[in-house]
């Protein structure tokens, strides 16, 4: 405990004691961890944050019936002096197994309704989640969750002693903005003194670590919360913290170096620490997703030229229609498959858009199963050809006309292969860097493009010019496959961050907000305060930013955003401790000129 600054209740935590304390005189704050009554011998287990420590009370000349309304999680408060534990009664398992305190004073500072409480940090019984989140300050008490905020404040520290030893500024940023697209809606907020006005909590500082450029900062970050109302899943939350990073006349070298540096820094790796790099048209080629899990293998075989004129009518139509055929092959070695395994694989797809699984196995009594009789030697030898190993084992199928229904289900049976068949080094990390995604998405039902990682996403260099000679209206033209100067960083499978260089040219931004499908008069009432900075001086800059809570997350080795923030919400966007969202006064509603339907 950090002695320095004088007048707190205790002199010690309840997890520093040890031998080398016999004979002082201390005082412990905490919990009632424990409660022994033995008669004539009593001993209660204090516990805060470091420990536990034995107190005794042979000493105590005080009412013992006081111990009676030391009920579990009560806090409280013993003095006393520190002693030997007779031998029978040490514990070597615990750090301050050696001692006890012999209490002389005693003092309940808060008892717990025992009765009512709704459950015990520490007791036995796994309460549910929910109701671990509506008591959550209770869930806060256990080592798990302390050593999360602890594990969460180093990393804080390092991550600006990084980026502090690195020339970079901290600046801070508003929370009540303008509507800054990250692909998700928008929160809002209803101004007062603006009747019929809102602002919108930013998705990212995005328009503003730019602007920040412009206004010169050179190296700008921020640990900053961002707010996102999407669909919700083990890894998102509606608001969440950002490692957010901008630099000026930065290339995209310089920002994966940065990036590189910090997360050797934060994972505790040595300089010779590299992160390999693989194009987005790799990952998804060999694994059907953008943020491949590079911690085993079973990659991905691309199978629809061999199936194109087989004798399998399904996969030969696939093909005809410019479909795609995935392949994963999974040696005997490594798993072999009971027929239930393989039916339950129509669960694993049927969340992206597959029908089923194809397969069939290659054995030494030959092929057998699945689609076995459609497997000429022919075929097997060329499926054989493209992938990395061979012989016996089981193969297996993704097929759909639709290619991102092939790449995801084709991921999906992957990763569940990984778990399944414990392929998984739960101790490593497999970082990637993944480059030249595509610029835009073509949206079939609002019949424009959309940015795939923001408008201000510089498009490849090298088709820039296309870019701005370019249809915005031609779902088929040359804007359908341009890439972007864009990269992610991801881990475990896991999305950690993502950036690009940014478009500093007025002309171009203007080009890419029109290529969005806006007219000129919404771009300029959206974003006319920032098409209007590119026109005075903008350097050349680029970015990134990290997801803080999932770096914790996978620092902590942990696969619940949950667990690394202390006041989450649940999957539905609620807070079961305070009961947000929750209906405002009427009284705010009038303020607030809105009519609000009443639920
Ligand atoms: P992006 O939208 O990729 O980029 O976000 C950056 C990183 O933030 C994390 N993240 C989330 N974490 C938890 N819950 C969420 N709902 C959530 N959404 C995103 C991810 C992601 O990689 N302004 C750009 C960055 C830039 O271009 O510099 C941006 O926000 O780890």
């Amino acid at each position: 405990m950090p002695e320095s600054i004088k007048g707190l209740l205790k002199t010690h935590s309840c997890g520093e004691l040890t031998s080398a304390n016999i004979g002082e005189s201390v005082t412990l704050c905490g919990w009632v961890n424990k409660y022994r009554d033995l008669g004539a011998l009593h001993f209660i287990d204090i516990r805060d944050k470091f420990g536990v420590t034995q107190l005794g009370f042979e000493k105590f000349s005080g009412d013992i019936s006081i111990l009676k309304n030391a009920s579990l999680e009560s806090a409280i408060l013993a003095k006393g002096k520190v002693q030997a534990r007779p031998d029978s009664a040490k514990n070597k398992d615990m750090l301050t197994g050696e001692i006890e305190v012999q209490v002389e004073e005693f003092q309940v500072l808060s008892q717990s309704d025992k009765d009512n409480i709704p459950f015990l940090p520490h007791g036995l019984i796994d309460a549910k989640e929910d109701l671990r989140l509506k008591y959550r300050y209770l869930d806060l008490r256990t080592e798990k969750l302390q050593k999360m905020l602890t594990l969460r404040s180093d990393a804080s520290r390092k991550v600006r002693n990084y980026l502090a030893d690195n020339g970079f500024t901290e600046v801070e940023t508003p929370v009540l903005y303008k509507s800054t697209p990250e692909g998700a809606r928008d929160y809002i907020v209803p101004s007062r003194v603006h009747p019929g006005e809102v602002y919108a909590l930013p998705q990212s500082p995005q328009t503003l670590k730019q602007l920040l450029m412009i206004g010169n900062t050179d190296k700008y970050y921020q640990i900053v919360k961002c707010f996102r109302d999407e669909d919700l899943r083990a890894d998102r939350q509606p608001e969440f913290t950002q490692i957010d990073i901008e630099v000026s006349f930065a290339t995209q070298e310089y920002i994966k170096n940065l990036a590189t540096g910090l997360v050797q820094e934060l994972f505790g790796y040595d300089s010779a620490f590299e992160v390999p790099v693989m194009s987005y048209d790799e990952a998804m080629e060999t694994y059907g997703s953008d943020k491949p899990d590079l911690r085993f293998g079973l990659k991905h075989i691309n199978a629809t030229s061999v199936f194109a004129d087989s004798g399998f009518s399904i996969f030969v139509n696939t093909a005809k229609e410019n479909g795609l055929i995935k392949a994963i092959f999974v040696p005997e070695s490594i798993g072999t498959f009971a027929r239930k395994q393989i039916d339950a694989l129509t669960e694993v797809v049927k969340p992206y858009g597959g029908k089923g699984v194809a397969w069939f196995k290659n054995t030494s009594e030959g092929l057998s199963g699945g689609i076995s009789k459609f497997i000429t030697d022919e075929i097997l030898s060329k499926l054989e050809s493209l992938s990395d190993e061979k012989g016996h084992g089981t193969w297996f199928f993704c097929a759909d006309v639709n290619h991102d229904t092939a790449h995801s289900c084709a991921d999906a049976v992957r990763r569940h292969f990984g778990k399944e068949l414990s392929l998984i080094d739960k101790e490593k990390y497999a970082f990637v860097w993944i480059k030249d995604f595509p610029l835009l998405e073509w949206d079939d039902d609002g019949k424009r493009y959309v940015a795939r990682h923001h408008p201000f996403t510089m498009p490849k260099i090298d088709e820039l010019e296309a870019f701005m000679n370019s249809d915005p209206t031609d779902a088929n033209g040359p804007l359908r496959n341009m890439k972007a100067e864009a990269y992610d960083l991801v881990c475990n499978g896991y999305e950690m961050g993502g950036g690009s260089v940014r478009i500093y040219q007025q002309n171009v931004q203007e080009k890419m907000f029109q290529v969005l499908g806006m007219t000129e008069e919404e771009a300029l009432y959206q974003f006319g305060f920032f098409i209007e900075a590119l026109k005075y001086g903008t350097p050349p800059h680029a970015g990134i930013a990290f997801g803080f809570d999932r770096t914790i997350m996978l620092l902590a080795k942990n696969d619940n955003i949950r667990d690394v923030i202390a006041f989450p919400k649940t999957n539905s966007a609620t807070d079961l401790m305070a009961g947000s969202p929750s209906r405002p006064a009427d009284a705010q509603t009038k303020e607030l000129h809105f009519n609000w339907i009443k639920k």
